[in-house]
């Protein structure tokens, strides 16, 4: 039987299994902010994290719980007591907390990975839910690698899962291995062959590894599936998961073939991508459905000249509906204070009076330095704004000589507590000279794990967009910084971090 119900229930997982992304490591602010983000983007249930696993990740769910609202906040369990226990702990002060507990069905997990029957499988599924339902009634199951399971044997276990109190039961596609239309076939086996189905909301969690992800998410819903897992620019574990970003676009554009609704604002998934993006330090690729930054971008007359006579000869989105502005060139040196936060606002920025402040003293430097500032600069200079803290190093002076045939060597000054202390430094390059004059002055025994550059616009002129991330014991931290001179942003980047650890010593 067809689910007459349209409305998509939208799962975002960027804080659990995005954050499984090889090398993205968050930490409890940056998880505030993007759950903050989610919250403001209308995601339905948001996924904070697998409790069990660190005290940490403890910490963030249950910060995240505590201060989300309207949103079901959830947590990752194993199908066992004390992963079950550990989870409730850290949602229940939650609105409408979520236990998400799993367990794999496929032989080949059950062979290798569990070593246990199916017999044994299905019982421990059932106890699990069983056990999880004493805390909520909003209770999630997940069979792990859904996809390469045998149908008959998942439906049992889904019958069974919902008999003893899961709300939701989710098909993963764990390993990427489905094609759409046989994710397609599989789903409507699902809904035909499991009898207590509509007690439950089935749900989809597709991996990218074969790049069908969203093609196979469009096609479960088409077969009933009403919740989708997924995360903002598809990170995730190795090729990611389902990005939502796509999902949601899709469905809004493609309306006459996908007659549903979803609760995600749209106008703010640029400002939520470029935050996952500077935080996780995971750069979108450029090509990036939706939120790459050449999604809107015309390189050929041809199109240039469509776009310019008519926006919809080669845009079948409006830019607006993402939250980017339409206009190329957005402000200039003449623009005041007001024409700035006007245009924030349509970008979806709310800041307050002393962000605005700040944000408006960098753009007026920036404008004086560069001819245009586009829609990316400005989003580059509030993120590095917004997430700054309080600066226990200020950059006062940087010199940086280098070239052909000479050493490159970097002077800085630093401003620390009100004194001034500067350092001069050789390296590699001058990034690496200037880097070794910061770490004389600060005496850091942090170590960089990354290093990321990104040109924002384009034009020689164009900002560097520089992420670093650091390392000091057990924690990792992120800054980013933003200049037409790559050494400066770099420079920037770097103090950010550097700033971000100090504050948490
Ligand atoms: O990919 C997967 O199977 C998962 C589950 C834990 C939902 O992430
Ligand atoms: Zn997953």
């Amino acid at each position: 039987m067809k689910n007459t119900n349209n409305r998509i229930i939208i799962f975002d997982t960027t804080l659990r299994d995005g954050e499984q992304s090889p090398g993205v490591s968050l930490n409890i602010d940056d998880k505030l902010q993007i759950g903050r983000q989610l919250e403001k983007l209308g995601v339905d249930v948001l996924e904070a994290g697998f409790p069990v696993t660190s005290p940490g990740d403890f910490e963030g769910v249950r910060t995240l719980a505590r201060e989300l609202r309207g949103v079901q906040v959830t947590a990752l369990a194993r199908a066992v007591k004390k992963d079950i226990d550990t989870a409730w702990e850290a949602i229940k002060e939650g609105e409408d907390p979520r236990i998400h507990t799993f367990l794999a069905t496929s032989d080949i997990h059950l062979k290798y990975k569990l070593k246990k029957s199916r017999e044994e499988v299905l019982e421990l599924a059932g106890e699990a839910v069983k056990y999880a339902s004493k805390y909520t009634s909003n209770v999630e199951f997940s069979a792990e690698d859904a996809s390469r399971s045998d149908l008959d044997f998942l439906c049992k276990v889904f019958e069974r899962v919902i008999d003893c109190g899961a709300t939701t039961v989710n098909f993963p596609d764990t390993v990427g291995y489905a094609i759409p239309w046989d994710f397609a076939r599989m789903i409507k086996y699902v809904m035909e062959h499991t009898p207590n189905i509509h007690k439950a909301v089935l749900s989809i969690h597709c991996h990218n590894d074969l790049g069908l992800a969203t093609a196979n998410v469009l096609s479960a819903i088409n077969e009933g599936a009403r919740q989708v897992e997924c995360t903002i620019n598809g990170i995730g574990e190795r090729a990611g998961n389902t990005a939502m970003e796509e999902v949601v676009m899709a469905i809004k554009t493609r309306h006459d073939c996908l007659p549903y609704e979803t609760k995600i604002n749209t106008r703010h998934i640029a400002a939520t991508s470029k935050l996952v993006s500077m935080l996780t330090g995971m750069v979108v690729q450029p090509n990036k459905a939706i939120v790459g930054a050449n999604a809107f971008a015309h390189e050929s007359g041809i199109h240039q000249d469509g776009v310019l006579k008519e926006r919809t000869t080669y845009e079948i989105m409006n830019p607006k509906d993402i939250g980017l502005s339409s206009s190329s060139i957005v402000l200039g040196k003449h623009s005041g204070r007001h024409a700035l936060k006007a245009k924030l606002e349509e970008m979806g920025y709310q800041l307050k009076d002393d962000e605005i402040t700040r944000v408006y003293e960098r753009f007026k430097v920036l404008a004086d330095k560069k001819k245009e500032v586009f829609p990316e600069d400005l989003e580059a200079i509030v993120a590095e704004e917004i997430l700054r803290i309080p600066e226990k190093y200020k950059l006062t002076y940087l010199h940086v000589a280098g070239g052909s045939g000479i050493r490159p060597t970097a002077t800085v000054a630093l401003e620390i507590d009100e004194k001034e202390e500067m350092a001069v430094s050789v390296g590699a390059g001058p990034i690496d000279a200037a880097f070794n004059a910061v770490s004389k002055i600060v005496k850091t025994k942090s170590k960089l794990l990354r290093f990321t550059v990104n040109s924002i616009t384009g034009g020689t002129d164009a900002q560097g967009e520089v992420t670093v991330r650091l390392q000091e014991g057990d924690k990792v931290v992120t800054g980013q910084g933003a200049d037409p001179d790559i050494i400066t942003a770099s420079v920037r980047a770097y103090l950010a971090a550097l700033n971000r650890l100090a504050y948490k010593n």
